[in-house]
C-alpha cells in the first residue's frame, strides 16, 4: 500500500472510517515533521501493534511561546514522506493552519496541578495548551485506536495521557522508549542546529542522567537530584533551566521514594539550542 496523503479532515476521517470498518485497527504517530529515526521508530512500533498506521505532519503555532523557534522549526516534508514510507506508515495527515484553527481561536485549558504547571508548564507558559488543544483536534479527526508518542516528551506524554481520560478518548496511549545516538544524546529535530563542539557538550545530558540511573535508590531523592543538578552546572557551555526529580504521574517533588515511579527530568540551553531529555528511576 503507497503512502495516502490527506489534507483536509474529512479525508483522513472517511479514510479511517473505511480501514475500521474493514476490521483493521489504526495506529496514530502525530509529529511536527523533521523526522528522525526516533519517529521512523515510533511508526515501526505503531506498525507492529496495528493494522493501519496515520502520522500527522503539522507545525502546530500555538505551542511555540516564540516567534523566532517557529520561524526556525525545520520544515523538511518531501524527507519526511519517504522517511514515513520506508518505515512501513499508510497515510499522512498534513493540514493546513486553517484546517485545524479558525482566525484568533485561543486554546483550550487543562489544569492538572504540577504535571501541567510545573518545570516546561513554568518555563514555557501557554506551550501545553497549545500541545493539548491540537493533540486533543488530532484525536478527533483521526479517531485512531491507538496512539503513540515518545518518552522523551515525558511531561507531554503523561498530560496527553490524562486529557484523553478527562476528554472520554476511547484510544489507548503507547508510551515508546527515547531513541538515542550512539554518544547517548536524545534523538531531537532539534540537534541538527547543534555544531560539534556543541554536540559534545549536549553529550553530558544523557550521560548524567545514566549516571543518577545508575545509582538509582540507593541513596535519597534529593541527594540524587543534587548530585545531577551539580553535575550538569558544572558543564561549561551548558546553561540549566531545570533538573528535577518527580513523582512520574503527578509530577509532585519527592521528599522519599514513591512505591510508583520517579523520573529525573532535565532542560538545557547549548548555544541557542533548548534541548530535554529525562530518566525514569523505577
Ligand atoms: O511532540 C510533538 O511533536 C508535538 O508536541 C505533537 C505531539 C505532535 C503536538 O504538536
Amino acid at each position: 500500500m503507497s503512502l495516502a496523503v490527506f489534507e483536509h479532515i474529512n479525508q483522513v476521517d472517511s479514510w479511517v472510517n473505511s480501514q475500521q470498518e474493514l476490521g483493521y485497527t489504526v495506529g496514530f504517530v502525530p509529529t511536527m515533521g523533521a523526522l528522525h529515526a526516533g519517529h521512523a521508530s515510533l511508526i515501526e512500533l505503531a506498525a507492529a501493534h496495528c493494522d493501519r498506521v496515520v502520522a500527522s505532519i503539522f507545525v502546530n503555532p500555538t505551542q511555540f511561546n516564540n516567534a523566532q523557534d517557529l520561524l526556525k522549526y525545520p520544515r523538511t516534508l518531501e524527507a519526511d514522506l519517504r522517511i514515513l514510507e520506508a518505515s512501513g506508515c499508510h497515510a499522512v495527515f498534513c493540514p493546513a493552519i486553517d484546517e485545524m484553527y479558525t482566525p484568533n481561536e485561543r486554546t483550550a485549558h487543562w489544569d492538572f496541578g504540577p504535571l501541567s504547571t510545573s518545570l516546561e508548564g513554568f518555563f514555557r507558559p501557554g506551550h501545553f495548551d497549545g500541545v493539548l488543544t491540537i493533540v486533543k483536534k488530532l484525536f478527533q479527526a483521526v479517531h485512531p485506536n491507538k496512539a503513540f508518542f515518545g518518552e522523551k516528551d515525558f511531561q507531554q506524554l503523561t498530560l496527553i495521557k490524562r486529557m484523553a481520560v478527562e476528554e472520554k478518548f476511547a484510544l489507548e496511549i503507547i508510551a515508546a522508549p527515547t531513541i538515542r545516538e550512539a554518544s547517548g544524546l536524545a534523538m531531537s529535530s532539534r540537534n541538527r542546529r547543534l555544531s560539534a563542539e556543541e554536540l559534545t557538550i549536549a553529550n553530558q545530558i544523557s550521560k548524567t542522567l545514566l549516571e543518577a540511573n545508575q545509582l538509582g535508590r540507593s541513596i535519597s531523592p534529593a541527594e540524587l537530584g543534587l548530585r545531577a543538578r551539580i553535575q550538569l552546572m558544572s558543564v561549561q557551555g551548558l546553561v540549566l533551566e531545570y533538573c528535577a526529580l518527580v513523582h512520574a504521574q503527578t509530577f509532585e517533588p519527592l521528599d522519599d521514594w514513591p512505591n510508583e515511579k520517579a523520573v529525573l527530568l532535565v532542560a538545557a540551553f547549548v548555544g541557542e539550542t533548548r534541548l530535554i531529555d529525562n530518566v525514569v528511576i523505577s
